[in-house]
């Protein structure tokens, strides 16, 4: 049974990881981070040890969670190999990256991806954060099933292949759409307009698709053909290229997907 976690990572996800972890009486041995008041900032409250780099880690933990940018994975699962041995249950959060990437150093490898946007400063419900996990062997993937959902209502176990296919989805469906909220609320700026104006529209988009097909919910001139108002439209957006290819090319692949 997991009863003590040590992190490597002190940001968005282990903050969040870390808080719930230990509101659900997990021990937070130790916390590690380059910066150590970043380290420090996340382990008082959490009653844990902060420190800088991986030399004092504490070696006693029953899991070790690497929630470092993905780039930094591999080299930080070598330090780590180096510092406490091929025996530790080690997982990172990741969601593009393969477990492969560990289990090819421990024996009890795993990822533990949480499908939600998170930052340190935000505060969310982490019961309501869906788990993805993938882990190399039976009993370390029951024993992190039990430890996951002790903090969240759902936790699935996914493919590495599947997990990257969701991670893809994910992007479109967060990063491109906040995307676009930048791009509404830069219009909205350029005539004088609030971007709050929008709000009730953005939410009633996200809302209706909780029970209805997102195909079937499109609406708009694209969907419509109605051509005019495209004109209208791509007029207004006038010498501002980028803008205006965008829109033609989502204006296309909307009316390829008609219910
Ligand atoms: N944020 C999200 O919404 C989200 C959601 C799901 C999964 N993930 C995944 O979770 C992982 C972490 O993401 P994040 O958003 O939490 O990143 P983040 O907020 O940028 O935090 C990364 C942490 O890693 C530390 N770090 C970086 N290099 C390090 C090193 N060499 N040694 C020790 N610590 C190091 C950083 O602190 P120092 O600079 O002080 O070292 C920082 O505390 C990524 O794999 C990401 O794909 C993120």
């Amino acid at each position: 049974m997991i009863r003590s976690v040590s992190f490597i990572g002190s940001g968005n996800v282990a903050t969040h990881m870390a808080r719930a972890l230990y509101k659900n009486q997990i021990e937070i041995r130790s916390i590690a981070s380059r910066r150590l008041r970043s380290a420090k900032q996340l382990a008082a409250p959490l009653k844990s040890k902060a420190v800088k780099g991986l030399s004092s880690i504490d070696r006693k933990s029953d899991l070790y969670i690497i929630a470092v940018p993905d780039d930094s994975i591999e080299k930080l699962a070598k330090s780590l190999l180096n510092h406490l041995g091929p025996k530790k249950r080690v997982v990172h959060t990741s969601g593009a990256t393969p477990t492969s990437i560990l289990e090819d150093r421990f024996h009890k490898a795993a990822c533990v991806w949480p499908l939600q946007s998170l930052s340190k400063d935000k505060r969310i419900d982490f019961r309501q954060v869906p788990i993805c996990l993938k882990a190399n062997n039976k009993s370390f993937q029951k024993e992190l099933k039990v430890l996951f959902n002790s903090i969240a209502s759902s936790v699935y176990l996914i493919s590495d292949e599947q997990k990257q296919a969701l991670h893809l989805a994910s992007v479109i469906a967060n990063n491109f759409s906040n995307h676009m909220f930048t791009l509404a609320q830069t219009i909205c700026v350029n005539h004088d307009l609030d971007f709050d104006m929008l709000h009730p529209l953005i939410l009633e988009t996200a809302n209706k698709i909780i029970d209805h097909e997102p195909i079937a919910m499109q609406t708009g001139p694209a969907i419509r053909d109605d051509k005019k108002t495209m004109k209208l439209h791509l007029k207004l957006l006038g010498e501002n290229k980028e803008y205006t290819k965008l829109y033609k090319e989502l204006s296309k692949s909307i009316s390829r997907h008609k219910p």
